[in-house]
């Protein structure tokens, strides 16, 4: 089998090598396209592969129709809202993700925008500390849990709120579960998002939202930039100085934000899972997930079923 790594951001070396030896390990073929500046490239890429592994790549219907062999697409990573999931169900293609496989990296680059933050973006002024700092996590899945570990840490004390996950689970990690988001931002000095970007929490981070944040209250996005309502928050910023954005996913209007000087920073390409463990975890993982669908046609990792 043809085995196709498409990544426009491309994996470290290390997960390379390590994905190569799974699948030949394997008998199949690897192919590598990697850091590809035109959809044409991907489209030309995909013809004759009967497996891909992607990243943040987008898997439109005009590539899952190039792929005339694609059988499955794992996402090495969480979030597959970059595959459009229903329209390869209807080609018969299986879309599987890694879960939690880069969900640490993604945990800590939270707490060196923190960090940055609470800092004043390391400018030399007196900043403050994160010890007995309230944090809420906006979601408790595979990296909430990892942030709140590490904001242990830091002394900090932690809130969540998950629209889907038990309060006793939330509870069990140590954490104060909070029922309801609108008061998770009321009662913390911090938000962190970790929401997928899905039709309910598209633009759901909005100025009503957020102005609920006490005095001098910092939000950090490392989820996806579709969540924020950018002209909400652009708006926000603007009535309230007090506030500050971080973000791993430059906006739209990143520009607009860049006015906020002291106030905003994005990291220039997103770089939540670009650590060399993450691209191993995920990787390889991917891999071992394509050689266990030709081997045995195991499909627990599907997300399209
Ligand atoms: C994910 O969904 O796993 C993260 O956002 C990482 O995305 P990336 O592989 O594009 O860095």
């Amino acid at each position: 089998m043809k085995v196709l790594v498409a990544t426009e951001k491309p994996f470290a070396s290390t997960a390379v090598n390590g994905i190569r030896k799974e699948i030949e390990g394997a008998g199949h073929e690897l192919v590598l396209l990697e850091k590809y500046t035109d959809v044409q490239q991907l489209l030309d890429a995909v013809k004759d592969a009967d497996a891909m592994i992607v990243r943040s790549d987008k898997v439109t219907p005009a590539v899952l129709d190039a792929a005339k062999q694609l059988k499955i697409v794992v996402r090495a990573g969480a979030g597959y809202d970059s595959i459009d999931t229903a329209y390869a169900k209807t080609k018969g293609v299986v879309v599987e993700n890694t879960p939690g496989q880069n969900s640490n990296a993604v945990a800590e680059l939270v707490f060196g925008l923190l960090v940055y933050a609470v800092r004043n973006f390391f400018n030399g002024k007196s900043g403050t500390e994160l010890m007995g700092k309230k944090l809420g996590i906006l979601a408790f899945g595979n990296v909430g849990r990892n942030v709140a570990r590490v904001a242990k840490g830091f002394g900090m004390d932690v809130y969540a709120y998950d629209a889907f996950c038990p309060a006793n689970v939330i509870e069990e990690a140590g954490v104060h579960s909070i029922a309801d988001q609108v008061e998770l931002f009321k009662t913390c000095d911090v938000i962190s998002l970790h929401i997928p970007a899905t039709p309910e929490t598209k633009g759901s981070i909005n100025y009503a939202l957020v102005n609920q944040m006490k005095k001098g209250g910092i939000l950090i996005n490392t989820a996806r930039k579709e969540v924020i309502n950018e002209p909400e928050l652009l708006k926000l910023l603007s009535d309230r100085d007090d506030l500050k954005f971080v973000t791993d996913i430059k906006p739209d209007a990143d520009a607009e934000f860049c006015k906020f000087e002291g106030r905003y920073f994005s990291t220039p390409k997103k770089m939540g899972a670009q650590t060399a463990e993450a691209n191993n975890n995920a990787g390889i993982a991917a891999a071992k997930q394509i050689n266990a669908f030709f081997k045995d046609g195991c499909t627990k990792f599907q997300v399209n079923k």
